[in-house]
């Protein structure tokens, strides 16, 4: 028993070191105490092999998580405190506690201290935030990565407003569609199971295998045994068919945006938060017609908005007609993206095509097509 772990405002660190079986998954454990969201925790690394796996635990679960993870199972375990360093010795079945009294020192939290304004900031231990080029080593953000930090960050924010209070005794399954780097993908893996200690299953998809390759590499290097990235054509491709409760999509190119949503009808898929990316495919077809809103199209830039702007209505009604709460949201200002529209989907209801027609006769009127109302309709 590691009495000083009682003591937890106290540590400085904790070191487990010579596992005293070779069954030990872990050949060495540090504990550091860090700050996550104005909250407590110790960040574990965890080395296996070549590999240092992150995992936090929450200062009030510390001396549980030490009685299964460390005692009996290294041979020395260092815990230092402000002023003394405590080291007990297991040894063919007997401790030797030996303690040391050093000058008082403090601990170093790592994440600063101030009233934090998002889930993710600027000192927080994210390991993909530094491999996919977000934070430097100091965990500043990047010049010229701040946008990417924004969306991502408010991204995660909106899944938060949905999912703070999701039942961790449930698992989740979450697909992302058009993952690319999977900047998203990651930082969602590390809110769902890090911060919110949810059961996560995450697959990301795309069509480049070079980056799906790549994503793979860092998911198993940080040890997120749950996180996968499969090359799929979104559009054709057989994509998981088991229980899904979430789907993601950022920035998927045009009709990816479409799939992804079609896909998530199909399921009745609880949660959908989509902000679609580029959309050609009403701007390349649409036609002035005799109906009111002819006037707008008349001059090719307020045409592409006014096509864009379209397709997200449409997309917004489909997902109302087929059950959805849909909220219509700017996700970051303007300046940070122009992509920024976020169609935010709860299921509450069966389907009822009560947007169909309207969005039919508009089609006919203006002469164009749109990929999700044709593969929910036709
Ligand atoms: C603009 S990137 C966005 C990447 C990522 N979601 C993000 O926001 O950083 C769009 C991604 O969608 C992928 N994509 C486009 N069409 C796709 C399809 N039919 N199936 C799978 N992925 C697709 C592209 O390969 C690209 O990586």
């Amino acid at each position: 028993m590691l009495n000083e772990l009682n003591q937890s405002n106290d540590i400085i660190k904790i070191v487990a070191s010579n596992p005293l079986k070779t069954s030990c998954e872990y050949r060495k454990i540090v504990l550091q105490p860090m700050l996550l969201r104005e909250e407590e925790y110790f960040q574990a690394e965890l080395f296996k092999g070549t590999q240092v796996i992150h995992k936090n635990i929450s200062a009030i679960k510390l001396s549980e998580w030490a009685e299964n993870n460390l005692e009996g199972k290294y041979k020395q375990i260092l815990v230092s405190l402000r002023n003394k360093d405590v080291t007990y010795l297991y040894s063919k079945g007997k401790t030797t506690r030996l303690v040391q009294s050093v000058a008082e020192r403090k601990p170093i939290l790592r994440a600063n201290n101030r009233k934090k304004e998002y889930i993710l900031n600027e000192g927080d231990y994210i390991p993909a935030m530094f491999d996919l080029g977000i934070f430097t080593k100091d965990a500043k953000v990047v010049a010229g990565m701040y946008d990417k930090f924004k969306q991502i960050n408010r991204f995660v924010e909106t899944v938060d407003d949905l999912l703070k209070n999701y039942d961790t005794n449930s698992s989740l399954t979450l697909l992302d569609f058009g993952c690319g780097k999977s900047y998203l993908t990651f930082i969602i893996y590390h809110y769902l199971t890090n911060i919110r200690h949810i059961q996560a299953k995450i697959i990301g998809y795309d069509l480049k295998t070079d980056v799906v390759e790549q994503c793979n590499v860092l998911a198993r290097k940080y040890g997120y045994e749950n996180l996968h990235f499969v090359v799929a054509d979104v559009s054709k491709d057989v994509l998981y068919n088991e229980k899904i409760d979430v789907v993601v999509s950022l920035h998927a190119c045009d009709t990816a945006t479409d799939y992804a949503l079609n896909f998530a009808i199909k399921h009745q898929v609880h949660y959908i938060f989509s902000v679609p990316c580029c959309q050609h495919e009403v701007n390349s077809d649409i036609s002035q017609g005799d109906g009111d809103i002819g006037v707008l199209l008349k001059y090719g830039i307020v045409k592409e908005r006014v096509s864009a702007l379209l397709t997200d209505t449409i997309r917004a009604m489909l997902l109302e007609d087929a059950g959805y709460k849909v909220d219509v949201m700017e996700f970051v200002d303007f300046s940070h993206s122009p992509k920024n529209i976020m169609l935010r989907c709860v299921k509450k209801g069966r389907s009822k095509p009560h947007n169909a027609p309207k969005i039919r006769a508009l089609m006919e009127k203006y002469h164009f097509n749109q990929t999700l109302y044709r593969l929910l309709y036709e």
